[in-house]
């Protein structure tokens, strides 16, 4: 049977940046009144490693604005199967929040990062990226290996600092992503392909600068090509859902604060499991997810066959999760 190893898992719709291309000034942005409970979702987890499921991201929204995430943390790494917990986040708070999350259980973290320039950094997100900084160094000094750094490549906005950026991995010691800006929620983020900066133009910049970028791998690297520098020990990943898309055998879902499980990024089919989990035994529950799983291969299998089509998801996603 086919088989689920990823879920990345939403929290809260909430956060404490205002990323363009994530979550809009002007988007009338109504947030959901209910969000699954820790222990909801442990139980989702626990009936999704009869599948396969060993991977686990928490993100948001800003998952570190929810209270208590240590809490989840733990449940998540005492079920049998979950080999790997990473949190994605954008570094506001995670100086304050990193030691207890480590304690917890968490493996291991990916920070969004748009810019180095300050000002920049903040007509793009809203934030001071000293605090961003800050859960960086935290974040190596405590070791949740390997801190990977994310940055969305957008066209004339920051694709002026690939080379900082690849410096900063050397300086830092942590990976440097690069990502494709996707559509979603695309009217509402004004998305259009002249804006996307393609990652074979980024990765020809830094070859020309460092030469050849040598392949390798990276932990959970997922959906990411990775290189690393030839003489450097620098990890740099691309991401390149438009240029180049990984839906063959993609065996990632998601799952919403809400509790709606979502089967592809390019789609809005979504799956309410929430009264499930609620009311039901985790064998009734078990049964439910097996069809969730035949619905995810259909879903591969049709947007393969479409070409590859881009998103129609309408949904923003701060409250999808990065
Ligand atoms: N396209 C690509 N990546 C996005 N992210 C958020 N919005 C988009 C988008 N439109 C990613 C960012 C961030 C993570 C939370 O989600 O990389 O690090």
């Amino acid at each position: 049977m086919f088989k689920i190893s990823y879920l990345r898992i939403s929290i809260t719709e909430k956060c404490n940046l205002k990323c363009y291309y994530c979550r809009p000034d002007n988007s009338p942005f109504v947030y959901k009144k209910e969000y699954l409970t820790y222990e909801e979702i442990a139980k989702i987890v626990r009936v999704m490693t009869k599948f396969g499921l060993e991977k686990v991201r928490i993100t948001g929204g800003e998952p570190l604005i929810r209270p208590n995430l240590d809490e989840l943390i733990k449940l998540l790494s005492e079920i049998d199967g979950i080999k790997d917990i990473s949190l994605t986040t954008n570094g506001i708070t995670l100086s304050k929040h990193a030691e207890s999350l480590k304690r917890a259980g968490l493996n291991r973290i990916n920070i969004s990062l748009d810019s180095l320039k300050p000002d920049k950094f903040f007509s793009i997100t809203k934030g001071n990226i000293e605090d961003v900084l800050e859960g960086i160094k935290v974040a190596k000094k405590i070791g949740l290996e390997p801190v990977k750094v994310n940055i969305v490549a957008i066209k004339g906005v920051n694709d002026d600092e690939i080379l900082d950026f690849v410096e900063f991995g050397k300086k830092y010691g942590v990976e440097i992503r690069f990502i494709e800006m996707m559509p979603i929620g695309a009217e509402q983020i004004n998305w259009s392909l002249n804006k996307v900066r393609f990652l074979t133009e980024i990765k020809e910049k830094i070859e020309k600068h460092y030469g050849k970028l040598i392949p390798t791998f990276s932990i959970g690297s997922g959906a990411a090509r990775v290189y690393k520098l030839p003489k450097f020990n620098v990890k740099i990943g691309f991401i390149t859902p438009l240029s180049n898309p990984f839906c063959d055998g993609c065996s990632k879902l998601r799952l919403t604060a809400e509790g709606n499980i979502k089967l592809c990024l390019r789609t809005d089919e979504e799956i309410p499991v929430r009264d499930i989990v609620r009311n039901s035994s985790e064998k009734e529950l078990e049964e439910f997810i097996k069809n969730v799983v035949i619905l995810k291969e259909k879903s591969n299998q049709n947007i393969i066959k479409s070409g590859y089509q881009f998103s129609d998801c309408r949904r923003l996603m701060v409250s999808i999760g990065g």
